[in-house]
């Protein structure tokens, strides 16, 4: 009796404090500065790609590196990128090491947000909210809002969504509209190095669907991840490995295996073929 009694003050008082918690996370999550991440120095160029299962159909492909990273379109069309599957465009760029899908576009092939190649800002400049992944000249590692930025500063940058994880930590609410899919995702860990992520599903399919945003941050934080942002998802999700496609991208949302032809790719390399990068 006793013993109960001084349950309840102490269970009402974790539920305060957790309320209290979630507040402070939503208030942050909506004010979550850019970052620039500095090149990791000193070290051998590694890429380690891990495939881990998380469910009895689905893997996600998680990818650490140093390598050197851009951002590739496979071709302007009038302001607009022509529509190609990353296994092509990693084959046209020499993405010896890997290659994933970029940001969110449209059916005409304009971006949904800003997008810099080789310091130009190319297709639609549109205002908007979301967050993108890109490289300054020397290298850097870019994550935030495009206006958050010096535009001189960027060379090279694609528009995804919306944070996941920010320093460390998980900014995603879990809620009802957060429904499962595959996800693209790029982000850093604790040491800077490069997280090129790919989470198999398959969003039209009755069940294993993918998974939430919320669960990918959680998945994200719980392995290390330091800052990640999602980039486009569904049926756009590819992870190409060496040339080759590497998960099971599913163009139509349904469970059959095909590459959506997109708008931008984020393209790794190996910066041993580069002369610049041997200069530092
Ligand atoms: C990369 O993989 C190798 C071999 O599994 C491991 O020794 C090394 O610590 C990994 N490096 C990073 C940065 O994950
Ligand atoms: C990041 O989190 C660490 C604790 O994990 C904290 O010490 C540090 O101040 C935070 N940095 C920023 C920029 O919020
Ligand atoms: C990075 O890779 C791209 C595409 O393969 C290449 O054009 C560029 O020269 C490389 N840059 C560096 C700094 O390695």
């Amino acid at each position: 009796m006793k013993h109960s009694t001084l349950q309840r003050p102490r269970s009402l008082l974790i539920l305060l404090v957790v309320i209290a918690l979630s507040s402070v996370t939503t208030a942050s999550a909506t004010n979550l500065g850019p970052v620039t991440i500095p090149i990791p120095n000193g070290r051998d160029h590694f890429a380690n790609l891990t495939q881990i299962p998380y469910n009895k159909r689905h893997s996600a492909f998680w990818l650490t590196t140093n390598q050197n990273v851009t951002v590739a379109v496979a071709r302007e069309v009038d302001e607009k990128q022509k529509l190609q599957t990353v296994g092509l465009t990693a084959l046209q760029f020499g993405c010896q090491v890997a290659a994933t899908n970029g940001g969110p576009f449209n059916a005409d092939g304009s971006n949904s947000g800003p997008v810099v190649i080789q310091g130009r800002l190319v297709g639609t400049n549109a205002p908007t909210d979301f967050v993108g992944f890109g490289t300054t000249v020397n290298g850097e590692y870019l994550f935030g809002n495009y206006h958050d930025f010096d535009d001189d500063r960027i060379w090279e940058f694609v528009t995804g969504f919306g944070w996941l994880v920010y320093n460390g930590t998980s900014v995603v609410i879990s809620n009802e509209d957060d429904k499962r899919a595959p996800r693209t995702i790029v982000g850093v860990d604790k040491n800077d190095n490069l997280i090129s992520l790919v989470i198999d599903g398959c969003e039209r399919c009755f069940s294993y669907n993918g998974m939430t945003l919320h669960e990918a941050s959680i998945f994200l934080q719980d392995r290390g991840a330091k800052y990640a942002i999602s980039l486009d998802g569904g049926s756009s999700s590819t992870f190409v490995s060496q040339l080759r496609v590497a998960n099971q991208p599913t163009c139509t949302g349904l469970p059959i295996v095909c590459e959506r032809p997109v708008a931008t790719a984020i393209c790794i390399s190996d910066r041993k073929n580069s002369d610049v990068l041997e200069v530092q």
